[in-house]
């Protein structure tokens, strides 16, 4: 069983490749490097390319027949920029994915894994959601996500090919062997921020305190990166069993079900860190919401996957990313 990973050159692809690998299925990765990084391929199989390039994806498959399932991770994922640009959002995100299902199924694909987001969940009063919650996405970059889950679901209910959605709530940490983690030197998640507020000895600032939540700040659910992955490898081993009753499409959220507000992640950042950092309360930024996390048991009853790390263990992975990753990877030109 070959997989092919698109986005495998990024943060979440290039960490389920690796977990792949560990548990010896073999990956393929197709990646444009528009966010990726080269040194993430290294040790299998790179394309460099679009995934919108019918040509190079037949190529791919003509090179690797025995590719069984593709893990879909390519997409721009910065909500600002979303706002911006939605044309180019939508065409990254939404037309680019409609032109890669279409080769996938000219070469015969027949099983797809979608990275989507549970930011396009409208959460209820007490911010936990399931897979049946409504959807309301709240920016372009979340609406593309709600956007290709819809299409992917028209697509698998006549084409033969049969699509897992994979809802992802807020990842951190990096691969605990330090094989991956973060491009980017300077996130603009809370926790890279309480990373940036550390290195640079400033305050960090709490964006917002005016939340119905159980202290005013946002809540999260933070997932590590290396549970993501380890979740990947479990929906690949029960991808047929999930589809036996007929359908030929399904979400399955991917979270602790454990909800944790920026004043409890800063609580235990602090609690990781040797030297405490202070904090100051500012207000919100465009377009923050007050998050949410999942209360689904469903990946634990389909996939027979459990998170394993806590924050305060994907915190420490993150800060020990955050010490090796200029070593990792070559400044970018
Ligand atoms: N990081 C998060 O907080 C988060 C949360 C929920 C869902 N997701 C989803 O998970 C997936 C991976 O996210 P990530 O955090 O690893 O981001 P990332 O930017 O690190 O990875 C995306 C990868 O896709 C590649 N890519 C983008 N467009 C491409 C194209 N047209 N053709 C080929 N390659 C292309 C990029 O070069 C990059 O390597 C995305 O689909 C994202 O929407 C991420």
């Amino acid at each position: 069983m070959t997989i092919l990973i698109a986005g495998g050159a990024g943060f979440i692809g290039s960490t389920i490749a690796s977990a792949c690998s560990d548990e010896g299925l073999p990956t393929v990765i197709l990646d444009s490097l528009v966010t990726g990084r080269r040194e993430f391929t290294r040790d299998r199989p790179f394309y460099e390319g679009d995934i919108a390039d019918g040509e190079l994806v037949d190529r791919i498959f003509a090179e690797h027949p025995d590719i069984d399932a593709v893990i879909h991770c390519a997409a721009l994922i910065v909500v600002p920029d979303s706002v911006s640009d939605p044309v180019g959002y939508y065409r990254a995100n939404v037309t680019k994915s409609l032109e890669f299902v279409a080769h996938l199924l000219r070469n015969g694909c027949e099983r797809m894994i979608f990275s989507s987001s549970a930011a396009i969940y409208r959460a209820g009063e007490d911010f936990s959601v399931d897979e049946d919650s409504g959807i309301d996405a709240q920016s372009p970059y979340a609406r593309t996500k709600a956007v290709c889950e819809s299409m992917f679901a028209d697509i698998a209910a006549t084409a033969p090919i049969r699509i897992l959605s994979l809802r992802y709530f807020n990842p951190i940490g990096a691969d605990p062997k330090m094989r991956t983690g973060l491009q980017l030197r300077r996130p603009s998640h809370a926790l890279g921020k309480m990373i940036g507020a550390m290195e640079e000895g400033v305050p960090f600032q709490i964006t917002g305190t005016g939340y119905a939540t159980r202290d005013g700040s946002g809540i999260r659910d933070y997932i590590h990166v290396w549970d993501l992955a380890a979740a990947h490898v479990a929906a690949l081993r029960r991808f047929d069993g999930l589809f036996a009753d007929g359908r030929s499409s399904t979400v399955i959220n991917l979270g602790t079900g454990t909800g944790t507000t920026v004043k409890e992640l800063l609580d235990a950042f602090n609690s990781v860190v040797g030297t405490p950092i202070t904090a100051v309360v500012t207000g919100p930024r465009p377009g923050d919401v007050a998050g949410a996390y999942t209360r689904s048991d469903r990946a634990e009853r389909l996939l027979g996957w459990r998170p394993r790390y806590s924050v305060a263990e994907g915190i420490r992975d993150s800060l020990d990313w955050a010490a090796i990753r200029d070593e990792i990877l070559t400044p970018r030109a």
